[in-house]
């Protein structure tokens, strides 16, 4: 394993996280329980929803809201490309197909509310927007955009939880609301590199009694009943009631989310803190551009992307930053330009996602990141940019 001295993200736990998941084992209940249903429970309370269902990841989180949502073969639904391949995945998955929208511009690095109408057609049935780097979506638009055509929509919030955005309330007055509770179907991932880790996990949130119940069914074989529920007694047996999967959390994952949970908050204003520093070094590199500036909703400040100007050999300097112990990476690669995207498509263009894509870099961003580290690779940008 590379020793980074300053890996793209860390990781926060110690002995708490230590102690919960050794407490779960010598509870010797591992799988989907009480701890389980805590963390949904707490969760909720957190984003201010009706429901939230624990998933063994991000992925599968997506896979089973365009489900529940309905999408299925013959529909479209809208999405970004400049995201993580598990986006446009997961509405294959449900037998539909990803219809790529361009990002905003290269400040708003965020799916384009006008682009996405621009592409909404009779088969159009959803869209999932991401919340790019912990940067809320203009969900006040996209939500006015899903009404006037029917359209559910999905929040990768894969990125953003904690993160929040300004909506009506529907009588006029704005309201600040967490993002993953803002479409029909919010999607988080608790993958190691998040602003809240279980290892691999997921969560999904709705506010929809009866969409909850689909996705609770899909968790888990469509069984109308758990292994936990029958150890405790609630039930002998079980129908199974639709097609489901098997992504359930469990129990030492749970207890792993429940501490994350309790550290989000501080972290993200930790966060918020090393890109405030960020931004302050970056604007000596007046060449340098970083996206979402004056942005003032809560962000969950989960990437800090910067453009590099452009012509500049990004590969080289990626690798000066490396022989400086220094960790950088690309998000994204651009989904519709990946081979089984461009087979599958075809031939998309997105000229603000193309433009912008070739010119990212992320630097990298984690909560005990301190002003001296950030001055340190800024200080390597500044080198590597003079050198490339
Ligand atoms: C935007 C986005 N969507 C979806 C996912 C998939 O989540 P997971 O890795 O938990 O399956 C990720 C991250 O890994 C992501 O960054």
């Amino acid at each position: 394993m590379v020793e980074w001295r300053i890996p793209l993200a860390d990781l926060e736990l110690d002995e708490t996280e230590v102690r919960a998941v050794a407490e779960v084992l010598r509870s010797r209940w591992l799988s989907m329980g009480p701890l389980t249903a805590e963390f949904e429970r707490r969760f909720a309370a957190y984003l201010g929803v009706k429901h939230a269902l624990a998933v063994s990841s991000g992925t599968a989180a997506l896979h089973l809201a365009h489900l529940a949502l309905g999408a299925g073969p013959g529909d479209r639904v809208l999405c970004p490309a400049l995201t993580f391949v598990a986006t446009a995945n997961a509405i294959c998955y449900s037998g539909a197909q990803p219809v790529f929208v361009d990002i905003t511009s290269p400040d708003d690095l965020n799916l384009s509310p006008d682009d996405a109408a621009a592409k909404i057609d009779a088969t159009t049935r959803g869209i999932c927007v991401v919340h790019y780097g912990g940067y809320a979506c203009d969900m006040e638009r996209i939500g006015r955009l899903a009404r006037a055509h029917g359209l559910y929509v999905v929040e990768d919030a894969a990125h953003a939880p904690g993160a929040a955005c300004w909506v009506s309330d529907g009588e006029g007055t704005l309201v600040l609301k967490k993002c993953g509770s803002l479409g029909d179907v919010g999607c988080f991932s608790f993958f190691a590199n998040k602003n809240l880790t279980t290892a691999e996990g997921g969560m999904l949130t709705t506010n929809s009694d009866a969409v909850a119940e689909k996705l609770r069914l899909l968790r888990s074989h469509g069984m109308t009943s758990l292994t936990w529920d029958r150890q405790q007694g609630h039930s002998f047996s079980y129908d199974v009631v639709a097609l489901g999967f098997n992504y359930r959390l469990d129990e030492l994952r749970a207890a792993l989310g429940l501490v994350q949970l309790d550290r989000l908050e501080a972290n993200n204003r930790r966060r918020q803190q090393v890109v405030a520093w960020y931004r302050q070094a970056l604007a000596e590199l007046p060449d340098i551009g970083v996206p979402f500036a004056g942005v003032t909703t809560p962000s969950a400040y989960h990437l800090m992307p910067v453009l590099l100007p452009p012509g500049v050999d990004r590969t080289r300097l990626m690798q000066h930053l490396r022989a400086r112990g220094i960790q950088s990476s690309i998000h994204y690669p651009p989904i519709h330009r990946f081979a089984h995207y461009r087979r599958a498509a075809g031939q998309v263009h997105l000229p603000v996602t193309e433009a912008v894509a070739a010119r990212l870099l992320t630097l990298p961003l984690y909560p005990a990141m301190r002003r001296e580290d950030v001055q340190a690779v800024v200080a390597a940008l500044r080198d590597g940019l003079a050198a490339a």
